[in-house]
């Protein structure tokens, strides 16, 4: 072995796979699809003082030692290309062991591992797709000085459990009659349990888990209940969530009770699944759980290995009078850190903001999905699109580098990259194309402006480059023409026209590959920085040589995305960039100050109409309350973003979501400094003339806290409520210790701005 070998991973995770036999019937609910238990007694002839069990169960584990679960980790691990690579736990469970009689317990699901339904995705063909199986090892230090180990292998036992029915995008069937008492703690008689077959390993490399688990991160009470129809009750959480519901109930046993989630009532005041329930065959169990009573007195159940996004929860089946108490609400995502606040005089830009939080992480769940109900997806526009706002307002780094890595598993050898990440093949002949693989470029670009992590860039510079030389080989005189470009833009009312998608893409490639080169200048690759400058500017010709006219600013397309993309992208100058503008805001006040713009328009239209002096123009799109708009959403009772601005398809999407990052970056004007990542030095640029007469951001940078706010001068007499053009400010803004910001404020305010300035900021 040579000194510089590269560590053998499977050396870390030796665990023997082990699967329980498939039963020879067809898989049909409710009892084709049992969850396996695995158990494995065993005898410490010491005590443990130091004991630890690395384990992966796919598609989901539950670890159990001695009857108890070793961590509040759930919907573990999270969903990898299985066959390039799959994460497993270290579980400290030195407290949960004991001298003499012990036992290791396993509940394995199907998750994405194992998809038994036909799906649009082909994930029932994936290639890695197998039955539920687990592997661990353990290590244990007694006493005594002496170590201990085992893993998986053919003393395990397993059984069926009372988990009979459990599919990802369905729901959980569980009978509690089938319970055995007693399955994971030592001293069970488990002669009912048989045998385990070693299986095939799932075929990727293991890795440690290196980001935050999902877990239970709120129990939500309800706000009201009622009853619908005789026996049927209908639960309102009053918030839009990814999680699962809780039952308490007594009764005899064998009684189901069915638990149905939904984000919508429809006219009727009963559920009404179907704007999401399209890609379920059997629309009755889509995100349906029932539980089957022990009968043993009070009982409580939680479905385990399944998710659903939800408001409303409708009880079925239930035995007597339910209460508010009956059911709760799980909310239940990936665990990212908080580290960002926002606040404002305006209580509408509040609740957007509140919305943009909650879709982001509802649709968190070890990957950044579209919906946490209809799909479950790592759609890739939808999470380049909602980047900044999630690296303002969480902490998403280590997340974001496991699926960074997720997705370069994905990519193909010649570059090119899915529409979905993880997949099992599907998504390169439709739903890709430069707006959704943007996540490629701008995700390990953003990690290097907001977190300073210039490891990332030497991480992804190759995947990087491949894939932008993919895209080259695809352009006919420059242009791209490809992809699905600004998707759901609004219907009816006021737009009927898309932005061409050759406009949208080729700026969006063409700040691609500027970003590459920027990538390599900050890499030190000078030379190559230089040739993809002149492959970008290149682009950005072809772009103004076949969509623009100089003489008057006309962008293709002539609608706001077109000129906002054109502006936002940087490829328009001088007074064909002025001239632009000009046609961007008559375009806006065209449509009475409503955005007419699809999911890319909605990112650029704000920061353009920002930084080009209209911030007046932004906050009244921003907080129109009719169609279409965030406005007009909250107006109708939305917690979260929704997929389309008629709100007739999913009520839980985040692709919407970059007005989260014009709150803290274009209103209240943090900015990260390209020259000095990581908020080393930080650009503050508020726009006290946009509207709200108060707005304070907060984040928490890897250097410390930065903030910037600004609000009325209650010494103006003013008495707020005019326009931001009039009266005196308080700009407040601070850098951590250790940093320096500057300052720059709008025209014309300088005279009549108090400045409280904590840290080494300067005025520019
Ligand atoms: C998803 C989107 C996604 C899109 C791309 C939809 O079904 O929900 O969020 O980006 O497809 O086509």
């Amino acid at each position: 072995m040579t000194e510089h070998a590269a560590p053998d991973p499977f050396a870390d995770f030796d665990g023997l796979w082990i699967a329980m036999l498939p039963d020879l019937q067809p898989i049909t609910p409710p009892d084709g699809d049992p969850a396996p238990y695995f158990r494995k007694a065993f005898h410490l002839d010491a005590p443990p003082v130091k004991a630890e069990i690395r384990f992966c169960g796919l598609g989901y584990g539950e670890l159990r030692v001695n009857g108890r679960k070793v961590s509040d980790d759930v919907l573990q691990p999270p969903f990898t290309r299985y066959d390039a690579r799959f994460l497993y736990s270290t579980y400290d469970v030195t407290d949960l062991l004991a001298e003499g009689d012990n036992v290791v317990g396993a509940i394995v699901g199907n998750g994405m591992y194992n998809v038994i339904q036909k799906n649009p995705w082909n994930f029932d063909t994936a290639p890695w797709r197998s039955l539920p199986k687990m592997a661990l090892s353990a290590r244990i230090e007694l006493a005594d000085g002496r170590v201990v180990r085992f893993r998986s292998d053919t003393s395990f036992r397993v059984a069926r459990g009372p988990i009979l029915w459990h599919v990802l995008h369905e729901g959980e069937y569980y009978d509690a009659r089938l319970e055995r008492e007693g399955w994971d703690r030592p001293g069970f008689d488990d002669r009912d349990f048989g045998p385990v077959f070693l299986c095939r390993p799932p075929g990727g490399v293991p890795m440690p888990m290196d980001m935050e688990p999902c877990r239970v991160v709120r129990r939500l009470r309800a706000k009201s209940l009622r009853e619908v129809r005789p026996g049927v009750w209908l639960y309102d959480f009053g918030e839009n969530i990814a999680g699962w519901p809780a039952l308490r109930v007594r009764g005899p046993a064998g009684t189901a009770v069915t638990l149905r989630c939904t984000e919508k009532l429809g006219a009727d005041g009963d559920l009404d699944g179907a704007p999401v329930h399209d890609f379920v065959e059997a629309k009755e169990r889509f995100q349906a759980d029932t539980y089957l009573l022990s009968g043993r007195g009070d009982e409580t159940w939680e479905p385990r290995f399944v998710y659903h996004g939800f408001q409303y929860v409708r009880l079925e089946g239930f035995p007597g009078t339910p209460d508010l108490d009956s059911v709760a609400a799980c909310e239940v995502h990936t665990d990212l850190p908080d580290r960002g606040h926002f606040a404002c005089s305006d209580p509408l830009a509040e609740q957007i903001h509140a919305a943009v939080r909650l879709a982001t992480l509802g649709n968190w769940h070890g990957m950044p999905t579209d919906c946490p109900h209809r799909e479950k997806n790592g759609w890739t526009g939808d999470a380049a699109l909602s980047a900044e706002q999630a690296l303002l307002n969480f902490d998403p780094s280590r997340a974001y580098r496991k699926w960074l890595r997720d997705m370069t598993d994905c990519q193909r050898p010649d570059g090119r990259m899915p529409g979905i990440v993880p997949t099992g093949g599907w998504g390169f002949e439709w739903g890709n194309g430069p707006a959704w693989d943007d996540a490629l470029v701008l995700i390990p670009w953003y990690l290097y402006l907001y977190e300073g992590d210039r490891a990332i860039l030497e991480t992804m510079v190759e995947p990087i480059r491949r894939y932008l030389d993919s895209v080259a080989r695809q352009t006919e005189d420059g242009i791209i023409d490809f992809g699905l470009g600004d998707w759901c833009p609004p219907e009816g009312g006021f737009a009927t026209y898309k932005c061409p998608v050759r406009v949208s893409d080729t700026a969006i490639h063409a700040t691609q590959v500027r970003t590459l080169s920027r990538i390599l200048r900050v890499l030190g690759q000078g030379d190559a920085a230089r040739r993809y400058e002149t492959r970008a500017d290149a682009v950005g010709a072809a772009f103004r040589k076949a969509f623009t006219d100089e003489a008057t600013g006309w962008v293709e397309g002539d609608c706001q995305t077109s000129y906002a993309c054109a502006l936002y992208h940087g490829l328009l100058a001088g007074e064909t960039a002025r001239k632009a503008f000009d046609r961007l805001v008559g375009q806006v006040e065209r449509f009475d100050r409503h955005i007419d713009c699809g999911i890319l328009g909605a990112k650029y239209i704000l920061r353009v109409l920002t930084d080009w002096g209209r911030p007046d123009l932004a906050w009244a799109m921003v907080t129109h309350t009719t169609f279409p708009g965030w406005g007009h959403w909250i107006a109708q009772g939305a917690t979260t973003l929704w997929e389309t601005w008629d709100g007739e398809a999913s009520r839980n999407h985040h692709m919407f979501s970059d007005v989260g990052a014009w709150f803290h970056s274009g209103l209240a004007g943090i900015r990260p400094d390209p020259e000095n990542p990581g908020f080393r030095h930080t650009i503050f640029r508020p726009r006290p003339d946009a509207g709200p007469d108060q707005v304070l951001s907060r984040h928490r940078s890897p250097q410390g806290e930065v903030y910037c706010g600004f609000r009325r001068d209650p010494a103006d007499g003013d008495g707020g409520g005019g326009d931001g053009d009039r009266g005196r400010w308080i700009v407040e803004a601070g850098v951590p210790e250790g940093c320096t910001g500057t300052l720059y404020l709008p025209d014309g305010f300088a005279d009549r701005t108090t400045l409280v300035l904590n840290g080494a900021i300067r005025l520019a």
